[in-house]
């Protein structure tokens, strides 16, 4: 079967496509190489040794991607991750965010919509319930105001593909709601490519430990928590790649009971940064250098998810550990460091 996945050279969509080719399907790649290289081609092709049919394009060029679907009537599965995806950036270029993540969309599934079946995959993301009323947080819990552009072109997302899903009876969807994605692929063939200072915790704290950080601040030990550090949901990103696999299967074989399902993809164990930072250094036996400094505006003080409905209906459960996925993570930026001698 031929599964298109847009994005598929970026941190999720790299380890998924692995995930699928592992799984023998014929895999399409489309990626517009705004946020990726070809090098992670190679390393997929390295780690699988099948090299996925690529496809240099830019969701937004109508013209283009109805050109690529033209020549592409037997794709079984499309799982969609080209968008943007950091949240300081879009609250200073919105625009940008709603023409990249949802315009592109729309194009997509103007194409998608014309084809006899079609099955979609949806990178959604956890912050679409914001600070959650009860933790862990399930999938009945309410949508709530969206704090950023970023997260609000995942909540309209989801509403564009569950519209167009009623509208159209050959149109089945997944949304998978991420929480935090962490690691790479234990061969270190790829992993997460952070362009300029990271602004995730994890990039940051293994670039700390390398040298390429002075320090790492931890923004706020003053909440509500057990040590005053916000807590969240750390997830291995094979694990987050092999949930994929799954939810595609599941609309594949038509298993759902209705057109567009959403699923939390966590691992149901909060972390809080501290313990982050403790879990790293037993992880790789590194002293980290870290300050306290203020707190970091849009952060919610916890989130992690309740696994029920992916483990019970979808029939996935993460498998990695924390530590597993920091020591991988440590052991990928290592790794670079050598690439970069
Ligand atoms: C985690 C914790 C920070 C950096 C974001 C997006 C989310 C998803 C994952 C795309 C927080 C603290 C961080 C640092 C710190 N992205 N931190 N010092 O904000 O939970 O989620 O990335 O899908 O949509 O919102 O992840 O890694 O930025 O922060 O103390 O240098 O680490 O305050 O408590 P976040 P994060």
């Amino acid at each position: 079967m031929k599964i298109l996945v847009t994005g598929g050279l970026g941190f999720i969509g790299s380890h998924t496509v692995v995930a699928l080719q592992n799984k023998d399907y014929e895999v399409v790649v489309i990626d517009n190489l705004s946020n990726s290289s070809l090098k992670v081609l190679e390393g997929i092709t390295n780690i699988t040794s099948k090299t996925p049919e690529f496809h240099k394009l830019d969701l937004r060029d109508k013209s283009s991607l109805l050109d690529f679907f033209a020549k592409h009537q037997d794709i079984s599965g499309i799982i969609h991750f080209a968008a943007s995806k950091a949240v300081g950036e879009s609250v200073e270029n919105p625009l940008l965010y709603y023409e990249n993540n949802l315009a592109a969309l729309t194009y997509l599934l103007q194409n998608l919509v014309n084809l006899t079946e079609q099955n979609i995959i949806f990178s959604s993301s956890c912050t679409v319930y914001g600070e959650a009323s009860e933790l862990p947080i399930s999938e009945s819990a309410p949508v709530k105001k969206a704090i950023s552009p970023y997260g609000n072109t995942k909540q309209v997302g989801e509403e564009i593909i569950s519209d167009t899903c009623a509208a159209y009876d050959n149109l089945k969807a997944i949304s998978l709601r991420y929480f935090n994605p962490i690691g790479s692929h234990p061969t270190n063939e790829i992993g997460e490519l952070p362009i300029g200072t990271p602004q995730n915790l994890v990039p940051f704290i293994t670039q700390t430990a390398i040298g390429k950080r002075k320090e790492l601040s931890v923004f706020g030990d003053d909440y509500p928590t057990q040590d005053g550090t916000c807590i969240r949901d750390y997830i291995h990103v094979m694990d987050l790649a092999e949930a994929h696999v799954v939810a595609l299967e599941r609309i594949m074989s038509s298993k759902t009971e209705e057109n567009f399902e959403v699923f939390n993809v966590g691992t149901g164990i909060g972390s809080s940064v501290l313990e982050v930072v403790k879990a790293f250094e037993n992880a790789s036996g590194e002293n980290l250098n870290y300050k306290i400094v203020g707190r970091r505006p849009g952060d919610v003080i916890a989130a992690y998810a309740d696994t029920k409905k992916a483990n019970m209906t979808l029939g996935w459960k993460a498998k990695r550990s924390l530590e597993e996925a920091l020591k991988d993570a440590w052991e990928w930026e290592k790794s670079q460091a050598k690439a970069r001698v």
